[in-house]
């Protein structure tokens, strides 16, 4: 049988659900940094993947893969800056202060970052080397560290 506690759990956890949301466990903030760490040169990995691409063989299909991997991914660095995840959280980071000074400012980066990786997709969709090559350009363009 169900405990009571068990099924407030998991009704809070269809909420989560339905709103669409994904469940904050906390990591520390060496977890958190490595993973954003991580996730940026996987975006840089698949920059690389449609510039040879690009290069070479010009394969539709891997350089679609690598866009939806760099728009996926630039969504998901969203939530890995909280706060104490900064300089001063003793773990090496290249992350400047002023992204929790100026929120709005680094919000507004990462937002443009994801509106250009999503015209990246749209552009490898049509396949057409010139306009992936400029919106590859445009999308690698916007890499920052604030
Ligand atoms: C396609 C675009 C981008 C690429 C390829 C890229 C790539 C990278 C790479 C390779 C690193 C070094 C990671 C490491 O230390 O191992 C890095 C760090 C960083 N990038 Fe980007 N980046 C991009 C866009 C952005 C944007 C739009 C922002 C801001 C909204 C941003 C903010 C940062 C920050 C804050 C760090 C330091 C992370 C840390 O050390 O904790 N980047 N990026």
């Amino acid at each position: 049988m169900t405990k009571p506690g068990n099924r407030t759990f998991a009704a809070a956890l269809a909420l989560v659900a339905a709103a669409g949301g994904t469940l904050a466990i906390a990591a520390s903030p060496a977890d958190t940094i490595a993973a954003r760490q991580a996730n940026f040169k996987k975006m840089g990995g698949a920059m690389k993947v449609i510039k040879d691409e690009l290069a070479g063989g010009a394969d539709k299909a891997k350089m679609a893969g690598a866009a939806k991997t760099i728009a996926a991914v630039a969504r998901a660095q969203v939530p890995l800056f909280p706060k104490g995840t900064g300089p001063g959280a003793g773990v090496k980071t290249d992350a400047l202060p002023a992204i929790w000074t100026d929120r709005a400012t680094f919000d507004g980066h990462a937002k443009k970052l994801i509106a250009e990786a999503d015209k990246l997709v749209m552009a490898t969709g049509t396949g057409n080397a010139m306009a992936i090559g400029a919106q590859r350009l445009i999308a690698a363009g916007q890499r920052e560290t604030s």
